[in-house]
């Protein structure tokens, strides 16, 4: 089975794949024929790719979220999709929570304080003074295996937890209304692309924080700027509308920590991955029931 990657993949579990072809290009500048077998990493994959590898069967995909695979248009072509869950949600909820005490406790502006050798008295400035997150409400939205590791991590420490989620828990507004920290644990899917709106993001508390390490195009990223610009409300944000593409006033500002997309970066997290992937292609190529096959 000829296989192609658009990236080589980090841990042991790679080298018990079969003679992988190493994409130069995505999409590639050629027709690849004779392709079976994708493993896209972070890689659009929608028609106009698809056709470019007519005899694609199997499209893995590294991540548990798979929104830049067109998942209909590789079901019409009789293409299977699959993707790497349940590995990953201990790593993605540690950064979550990285994020969360980092804006809390202003670490990026300590640091950068300490760096500037603006630090000459014993006691540090107001502006470094943070909130406790004992005593303090998560809202959660989306409380899947990623949500129920980031809620464990909360009751550690002392916070009340909150959530939201399609059956169940608060309504969205209320909780937006009511938590010192809210954090997006949902897939990006036609019903949660700009799930916090304008209108939305407008609930939040003063001085409450935002987290996200779930997909930008989940928020209204042109809002979110305005509203951290304005400095009434933090954020920690590890995922953007366009990535890699983070919006210039951003940078310029004290409340928001910015990371490039790694809540899954770490080596054992993603050593797993790639086993999960793997083990998803060689079941492909023995014509087995694929483990983690997503269908919509
Ligand atoms: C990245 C992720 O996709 O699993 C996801 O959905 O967003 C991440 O794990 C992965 O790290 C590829 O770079």
């Amino acid at each position: 089975m000829r296989i192609a990657a658009t990236q080589k993949l980090p841990g042991p579990a790679w080298d018990e794949l079969p003679d992988v072809e190493l994409l130069d290009a995505w999409p590639p500048r050629e027709r690849l024929p004779g392709v079976e077998a994708l493993v896209a990493v972070v890689a659009r994959v929608g028609t106009t790719e698809l056709d470019i590898l007519p005899d694609l069967r199997l499209v893995a995909n590294y991540g548990v979220g798979y929104d830049t695979v067109d998942v209909a248009a590789c079901r019409e072509r009789g293409i299977a999709v699959t993707n790497t869950p349940g590995v990953l949600d201990a790593a993605v909820a540690d950064l979550t929570f990285a994020l969360i005490l980092a804006c809390r406790r202003h670490l990026v502006a300590s640091d950068r304080f300490v760096r500037e050798g603006r630090w000459r008295r014993g006691w540090a400035r107001p502006e470094l003074l943070g909130h406790d997150l004992a005593g303090a409400t998560l809202g959660l939205v989306g409380m899947g295996r990623i949500g129920s590791e980031v809620a464990r991590r909360a009751e550690a420490f002392g916070m009340r937890v909150a959530f939201h989620r399609r059956s169940g828990g608060l309504a969205l507004d209320e909780l937006l209304r009511t938590a010192d920290v809210v954090s997006l644990h949902v897939p990006l899917t036609p019903e949660t692309h700009g799930l916090l709106s304008r209108e939305r993001l407008v609930l939040l508390q003063d001085g409450a924080t935002l987290v996200n390490t779930a997909r930008g195009a989940i928020v209204d990223q042109e809002a979110l700027v305005e509203e951290l610009a304005s400095g009434r409300i933090s954020a920690g944000l590890d995922v953007f509308t366009n990535e890699p593409n983070v919006p210039e006033r951003l940078l310029e500002l004290p409340n928001v920590v910015l990371t490039p997309h790694v809540a899954s970066a770490t080596v054992e997290t993603r050593a797993a991955m790639t086993r999960v992937l793997v083990d998803n292609v060689l079941a492909f190529a023995r014509g087995e029931p694929l483990p983690n096959e997503v269908f919509a």
